[in-house]
């Protein structure tokens, strides 16, 4: 790590070789002001005295090293908790191209804007430059991106989360491509001021330009608002990308299956924030499911792209996982849990007495805590102790469950997608679509109750397109159009199709609780899916497509009532004429370039509903 002043040299590294991105660097240094420039190497020793800096400024917390090995606690800025879905915004040329879904700005408009923000808005911090690999070093399918930002926090989290360090400049060389990422907490400090535990600004701008592969973040410190590979790149930028290359980049997880007789199967799975991808990604068989095995490629982000032999491969193009912590327990997962033990960055939860962690649905309350605003907390106060976005940092390689081929290059072949949001009603427990277009059209007019994950009203049931509605940086209807184009481009290569399928699991009862067992139970809708790839999965075909008796599943180990069954499955006609109603208004928005066939299926199914 070298620290240098900014102006008559950077002191660049002397293996770092690329004119273009020095050049980028200086001018964005120029712009910004900060006090000197240091360029990561990624090593432990980095992250330790970064670490160790931040303890002194009171960003970080040092959790106690008996319970938790190496890991830390830092408290955000109670107005800076989640994604500011708002301040997102997608500069394409026009605001067709972003399409009615994004916020959208002229791009000539956003940089004036974003110049005068970012002027002098490092002054009196460090600059830090980030360069960090989505995808395994050196492969063909990966992208580089180099981060620079005014967050220590955000280094020591870029190192978990992606392959960050001095590594990539020699897969860079003189003159690789790379997504200029530039990041600022916007809170620059005058001469002598101190600093606070957790800069940032009340103006926030997340800020994407497509086309010429731009990302600017202004005012945020936390997850994708900061960490710019995840969401900005390896969604929005991405999306955009595979969208002109024939690609997809996705908000799933990627799971292996393996069967009692060996057979190794893929799924990948789309749910929106805070809705189980982790959970599912990292599930244990119960325990009546002796032979079978789940194994763990990825827990937020797909990057698909179709192969030689007709099928789609995909990998995960993250190195760690930013998980919500709240609910998060060895019941509930316990392979995460287990990732938990050390090398952890915990953000938002509440510490207890003996310097450990705690948040809500990990196990009993504590009699006392420092509940995650720094305030007393005890079980009666009426507050949560964490912030329901708490999440943790970790690297995927902790994880119990990582599966041997995780980081293969090529990519897992996938067999099955499946679709899901928290749904109190109308949606069955699962479904499986009878052809590819009836699978797009449900990822298509998914709906899902708004989490923490994001800034802004909980609960309320919105419309989340393959779970990329703040994701997709381009025309939601165009997305469709390219899922369409994609299945029938490998149909007309004669590969099988992954076969499509649409999940539930979040049904309530009258008092509001979920029918569902779910978690480590999701297995028996697994091995259901699993069944049906085999081609010997019973089921009966309904409005929707085909879903399981209960005699279709395997109940073993499990008492749930063939009533209990009624009510997750159950297809309530009233409830789905609302619900076409609310898929019309989604094509309605989105009239402009939305594929006809989509438009098929929802007359087709409005015919099909009694009336
Ligand atoms: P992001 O990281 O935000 O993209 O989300 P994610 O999809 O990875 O979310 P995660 O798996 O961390 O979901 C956390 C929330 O989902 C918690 O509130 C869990 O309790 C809940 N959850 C996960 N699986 C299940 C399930 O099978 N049933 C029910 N009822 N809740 C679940
Ligand atoms: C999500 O909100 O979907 C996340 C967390 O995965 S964040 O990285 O903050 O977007
Ligand atoms: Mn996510």
């Amino acid at each position: 790590m070298s620290a240098v002043p900014v102006g008559t040299s950077l002191n660049v590294p002397s293996y770092v070789k690329h004119k273009k991105l020095i050049q980028w660097v200086e001018s964005i240094a120029r712009l910004a002001q900060p006090d000197r420039v240091v360029w990561c190497d990624g090593s432990v020793q980095e992250s330790e005295r970064l670490c160790d800096e931040m303890v002194r400024a009171g960003t970080l917390r040092r959790l106690n090293a008996a319970k938790r090995p190496n890991s830390f606690l830092a408290w955000s800025d109670p107005s800076d908790v989640a994604r500011v879905e708002d301040r997102t915004f997608i500069c394409t040329e026009t605001a067709q191209e972003a399409g009615p879904t994004n916020n959208w700005m002229d791009p000539a408009q956003m940089r004036a804007t974003l110049n005068g923000l970012f002027s002098g808005c490092m002054r009196g911090r460090t600059m830090y430059v980030i360069p960090f690999s989505m995808g395994p070093l050196g492969s063909h399918i990966s992208q580089i991106g180099v981060e620079v930002s005014d967050s220590p926090y955000v280094v020591v989290n870029m190192r978990l989360m992606t392959r960050m360090g001095r590594a990539v400049f020699d897969v860079l060389r003189e003159d690789g491509e790379f997504v200029p990422c530039v990041h600022s907490v916007g809170q620059p400090l005058a001469a002598g001021q101190k600093d606070v535990p957790w800069p940032c600004n009340d103006t926030k701008y997340i800020v994407h330009f497509p086309k010429t592969r731009e990302i600017w973040s202004f005012g945020s410190g936390y997850g994708g608002n900061a960490l710019l590979g995840k969401k900005c790149l390896a969604l929005r930028i991405a999306s955009y990308m595979g969208r002109d290359e024939g690609w997809l980049a996705e908000h799933m997880l990627i799971v292996a299956v393996t069967t009692p007789a060996g057979k190794k199967y893929h799924v990948a799975a789309a749910f929106p924030s805070a809705c189980g991808k982790t959970n599912f990604a990292m599930l244990i068989p119960p325990s009546a499911f002796a032979g079978w095995k789940v194994s763990t490629i990825g827990e937020d982000i797909a990057w698909i792209k179709p192969h030689e032999d007709g099928r789609l491969y995909a990998i995960n193009p993250e190195f760690g996982c930013f998980g919500v912590a709240p609910g998060t327990s060895d019941r509930s997962n316990h392979n995460a849990m287990a990732m938990l033990h050390s090398n952890v960055i915990f953000t938002n939860v509440a510490l207890t007495d003996d310097g450990d962690v705690w948040w809500e649905g990990m196990g009993p309350p504590p009699a006392h805590l420092i509940d995650w605003q720094g305030k007393d907390w005890t079980p009666d106060c009426g507050r949560k102790a964490a912030h329901p976005n708490a999440r943790f940092t970790v690297a995927a390689m902790q994880c119990p469950s990582i599966d041997v081929d995780w980081e293969d290059p090529n990519g897992v072949p996938i067999d099955a997608f499946v679709f899901g949001g928290r749904r109190s009603d109308t949606v069955p427990l699962v479904t499986e679509a009878r052809n590819w277009t009836e699978g797009v059209y449900m990822a298509a007019t998914m709906g899902s109750e708004t989490t923490a994950a994001a800034a802004g009203a909980q609960g309320v049931l919105r419309r989340d397109p393959f779970a990329m509605l703040p994701f997709c940086g381009y025309n939601m209807a165009e997305h469709f159009a390219h899922w369409l184009e994609l299945g029938e481009k490998l149909a007309a290569g004669g590969a099988r199709l992954p076969k499509l399928f649409c999940v539930n699991w979040f049904r309530t009862d009258e008092k509001g609780r979920f029918i569902w067992p779910g978690f480590a139970e999701n297995m028996r809708v697994l091995q259901w899916i699993v069944e049906r790839i085999e081609g010997h999965g019973g089921g009966e075909e309904h409005l929707l497509g085909v879903t399981p008796r209960y005699e279709d599943l395997n109940w073993s180990g499990l008492s749930f009532s063939f009533d209990n069954y009624q009510r997750v499955t159950e297809i309530d006609a009233a409830q789905w004429r609302r619900e076409l109603a609310l898929h019309g208004e989604l094509f309605e928005k989105l009239r402009d370039g939305l594929p006809q066939a989509l438009q098929g299926v929802r007359q087709k199914l409005q015919r099909s509903l009694p009336a």
